[in-house]
């Protein structure tokens, strides 16, 4: 089973509950969610392998801990998950950049891929699929069900907020999937949107309506 991580630290807290507010406006919803974003994946690499390399400072030669281990890969949902991109990518810069987007067929209610662009090895990647919102799971799951049916194998799931029937989803689709959740909310709402919640994050990033 899936691992679920929601994140406890205070100062991801704290920024959560700022962006929450209605009065936030664009440009600081914007940078807190790459705050968010930095200090999340922070946290979602703490498992990260490392190795000895030997190195020599200006006084002497040591052993020190590197990065080993299988290279990383960012991968937003569009169009929210690009809120996040910069965040993360601020911590892991050598990180690739994938995206994929998708919609919901209104016959079939079915989610479609319109657009998907990963790096060229990203099988060989642990691939982090950003979205701020896991609300129904419905296009997170399909999204990572298409990155495994272009091989990736190594995949973990960062949103900054969850409702519970989102995380269920999840686990039930993906139970290889390991989720790092920033709060984990109460419920969906008759709109599927999160409440709590924050609204539509990708509006707010974007500052559409
Ligand atoms: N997507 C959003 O942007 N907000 C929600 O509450 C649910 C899905």
């Amino acid at each position: 089973m899936a691992e679920v991580h929601v994140m406890d630290h205070p100062l991801i807290q704290h920024k959560i509950n700022f962006i929450r507010r209605k009065e936030v406006g664009s440009k600081d919803f914007r940078s807190i969610v790459g705050e968010i974003a930095a200090l999340m994946c922070y946290e979602a690499t703490r498992d990260l392998k490392l190795q000895d390399v030997e190195i020599e400072t200006p006084i002497c030669k040591m052993v020190g801990k590197e990065l080993s281990g299988k290279k990383l890969a960012v991968v937003p949902i569009l169009r929210a998950g690009l809120g996040m991109v910069d965040g993360m990518l601020n911590m892991i810069p050598a990180a690739k950049v994938g995206h994929i987007g998708l919609y919901r067929d209104p016959e079939t209610f079915k989610p479609v891929e319109y657009y998907c662009k990963l790096p060229a090895d990203c099988d060989e990647r642990e691939v982090f699929v950003v979205d701020p919102m896991l609300a129904t799971g419905g296009s997170s799951s399909a999204a990572i069900t298409m990155l495994k049916e272009k091989g990736v194998k190594h995949i973990r799931f960062m949103c900054i907020l969850a409702a519970p029937e989102g995380v269920a989803r999840m686990q039930k689709d993906h139970p290889d999937v390991d989720l790092y959740i920033g709060a984990l909310d109460e419920c969906l709402n008759e709109h599927a949107y999160i409440v709590p919640g924050l609204g539509d994050a990708g509006d707010r990033i974007f500052g559409t309506k």
